[in-house]
């Protein structure tokens, strides 16, 4: 019964606490402008920008953006290249907004393939807003949904063999606490028109509602999150109940 009352309490809920993006289409909206893909993902630097302002103002706890996956290393490696210097331009032009408007940025996926410069920035980016809490703003980067998982099977394994657990300590629980993110998806958004999940938060989009506005990334602005959040409002979430249980009926 409790267990009901709790899953109508979040049903309730019309801002979602977490907000995942995966951010897709700027290789098309570069291609529809006879420019090369780089110029698409440098245009999408200010539609992230446009993503944690609203996230911000509109009382979301935590947002998770896809910007690269680890199997975007099979792209051509000019634009591999392009991209991670991106990457370390933006880290360094981004992080004092980012601390002014209060938000703690943690970047989530492997990042030991990182050069040690790289490395670098993101652990003074993550530790310069580390007492931020208006925000938590992940942004996977060399991140798979498999290899979050097995990571995390990896730790535990690890505290198994020096006795610290117990096999029989395995639940959904601890493994959500060994994850990079503990928390579940409430909203799920994907520009670019693709309905797929291309291996991002496997485990914490188990219950997600999905938005798929019909833009690209770089396309991405305010009024298209609202009208996001506004369909994340407007959904019934059942978690496996009936429509009954979950208004009270
Ligand atoms: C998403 O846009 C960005 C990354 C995967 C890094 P794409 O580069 O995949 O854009 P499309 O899908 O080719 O248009
Ligand atoms: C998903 O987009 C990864 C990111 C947005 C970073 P992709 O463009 O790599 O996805 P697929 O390959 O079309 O599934
Ligand atoms: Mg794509």
């Amino acid at each position: 019964m409790n267990q009901i009352a709790d899953l109508q309490n979040i049903s309730k809920k019309s801002v979602p606490a977490h907000v995942a993006i995966i951010m897709d289409g700027n290789g098309r909206w570069a291609k529809s402008r006879g420019k090369p893909r780089i110029f698409g993902h440098k245009a999408g630097v200010e539609a992230v920008r446009q993503a944690v302002s609203f996230a911000c103002k509109n009382g979301i706890k935590v947002l998770t953006l896809f910007a690269f996956s680890s199997e975007n290393w099979r792209r051509p490696d000019d634009e591999v290249s392009g991209l991670m210097e991106l990457f370390t331009w933006a880290l360094g032009s981004e992080v004092s907004k980012l601390n002014e408007s209060n938000v703690r940025l943690k970047i989530i996926g492997d990042r030991n393939v990182f050069s040690e410069n790289f490395r670098r920035k993101i652990a003074e980016a993550e530790n310069k807003t580390a007492g931020n809490d208006r925000l938590l703003l992940n942004v996977a980067l060399n991140y798979g949904g498999r290899w979050e998982i097995v990571n995390a099977l990896q730790k535990i394994a690890g505290k198994i063999n020096s006795g610290e657990l117990a096999a029989g300590d395995i639940s959904e629980q601890l493994l959500t606490d060994n994850l990079e993110i503990p928390q579940d998806v409430d909203l799920l958004i994907r520009t670019g028109g693709e309905k797929r999940i291309s291996n991002f938060l496997l485990w914490q989009l188990a219950y997600s509602e999905m938005f798929i506005p019909d833009v690209l990334w770089p396309e991405f602005t305010e009024e298209v999150f609202k009208e996001a959040v506004d369909y994340f409002a407007s959904r019934e979430r059942r978690f496996g109940c009936t429509g009954e249980q979950i208004r009270g009926e």
